[in-house]
């Protein structure tokens, strides 16, 4: 088999990249290890910024994304007791979507099957080869048969724990990570939102967040031990754990139900450097992870693959490879900047076990400092909606 683009990884940054490739007449095939219901069973992300929206839309799979998303002109920020919000909008001229990554994955797998473009799902052992030389190529087993794919480039879209960017050379490769001491438990539940807006929470008792995938169906978090398991956790004490950490207001508007998915992700901060090694690029959670606290995995994820398509279809059609060869340096240019907003959020929302009462208090000093400064809530406002390609 061979095709111009290896793509290895169906999720978000993977489809997205071989439906942007596909408008530009590049040929590509997608490996996956997982079968596409293990895909699409993943719940995760829940906020696109108007870049994502804008590539979907490129990309040809936006139609049920503006039909059934809902658009939020703001998120609220609830500490001290009290509610607050950032007004998104009025300090950026830009909003945000809430529509699911299942439901995004969904559109594109769609998208792909319409298109009658390739994916090869459940392949087991995938490896690149050949990435330092002119002639690349992925390999894998399926139903006991040894399958070969040959290419111009690999895409590694293959997620944190995929094999693209451990089959780098140690000595290729520089790698910055932090870990949090605590995770996130999260539940899906067919109740009514609290908010229709995002709400991040700062209590003495740990993080808590209200998001939600459509008015009848409720997304909430709770800040936990990482050692927590879901099934540590009934739906009762998650709906004790989640009331007390809401200001009286939100709390009242509470609505508990049965949970239908319960999942702990643990929080880190990870960024690879460069992102490209020859003839094998890396885009996504394969190259870096935010804590989820920005909303930003799932869109910096979808800014690589804006731009290495952007770079691909200027090597194929224009002839011209400063775009390729700058993809690392843009791309990384963006991370960064999501990385530290991602980070400072994280710091100042959750509760970290070794920061004690001083630590406690000022998180609600710089919360109050942010609610008094304009300058420092658009400062926000611009970091949440997201950096332009
Ligand atoms: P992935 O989604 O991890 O996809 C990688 C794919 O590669 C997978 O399908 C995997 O099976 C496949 N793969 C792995 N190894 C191999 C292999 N060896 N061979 C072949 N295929 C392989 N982001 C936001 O922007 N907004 C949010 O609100 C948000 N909320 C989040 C909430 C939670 C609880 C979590 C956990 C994450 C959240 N994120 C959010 C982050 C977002 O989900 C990820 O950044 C996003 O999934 C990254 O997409 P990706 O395609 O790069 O990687
Ligand atoms: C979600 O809806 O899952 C979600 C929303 C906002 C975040 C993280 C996750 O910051």
């Amino acid at each position: 088999m061979r095709t111009q683009v290896a793509i290895v990884g169906a999720g978000p940054a993977g489809l997205l990249l071989g439906a942007l490739l596909h408008k530009h007449g590049i040929a590509n095939v997608i490996v996956e290890q997982r079968s596409a219901d293990y895909v699409l069973g993943r719940v995760r992300a829940g906020v696109l910024e108007q870049v994502t929206v804008d590539l979907l839309d490129e990309a040809g799979a936006g139609a049920r994304l503006h039909a059934e998303g809902l658009v939020d002109d703001g998120f609220v920020l609830a500490f001290g007791g009290q509610v607050h919000r950032i007004n998104l909008f009025e300090r950026t001229g830009k909003r945000v979507v809430v529509y699911g990554q299942t439901e995004v994955t969904r559109d594109l797998m769609t998208a792909r099957a319409e298109a009658g473009l390739q994916t090869v799902y459940a392949a087991d052992d995938v490896a690149v080869h050949g990435f330092d030389g002119d002639r690349p190529f992925v390999t894998w087993r399926q139903g006991g048969a040894e399958k070969r794919l040959d290419c111009d480039w690999i895409a590694g879209c293959d997620g944190f724990h995929g094999v693209c960017r451990a089959s780098v050379p140690a000595g290729a490769i520089r790698t910055f990570e932090k870990v949090y001491p605590f995770g996130w438990l999260g539940i899906l539940a067919d109740v009514k939102p609290i908010s229709h807006e995002i709400v991040y929470a700062n209590h003495e008792r740990g993080f808590a967040l209200a998001s939600l995938r459509s008015p009848t169906r409720s997304r909430y978090y709770v800040q936990c031990p990482l050692s927590d398991k879901p099934e540590d956790w009934s739906d009762e004490a998650f709906w004790a754990e989640f009331r007390v950490r809401l200001p009286a207001p939100l709390a009242e508007k509470l609505v508990t139900g049965p949970s239908f998915e319960k999942s702990v992700a643990p929080l880190r901060s990870f960024v690879a450097e460069p992102m490209r090694f020859g003839r094998l690029f890396l885009a996504g959670d394969a190259a870096h992870i935010v804590p989820p606290t920005g909303a930003k995995g799932l869109n910096l994820a979808a800014g690589d693959v804006g731009l290495l398509s952007r770079a691909l279809a200027e090597h194929y059609l224009e002839k011209r490879d400063a775009a390729l060869d700058d993809y690392s340096r843009r791309a990384l240019a963006r991370v960064w900047k999501a990385e530290r907003f991602s980070w400072w959020f994280t710091s100042m929302m959750h509760r970290f076990p070794d920061n004690g009462e001083f630590g406690a208090r000022m998180q609600l000093a710089e919360l109050d400092y942010l609610m008094s400064s304009s300058a420092a809530q658009t400062a926000v406002a611009e970091n949440y909606v997201g950096l332009p390609l």
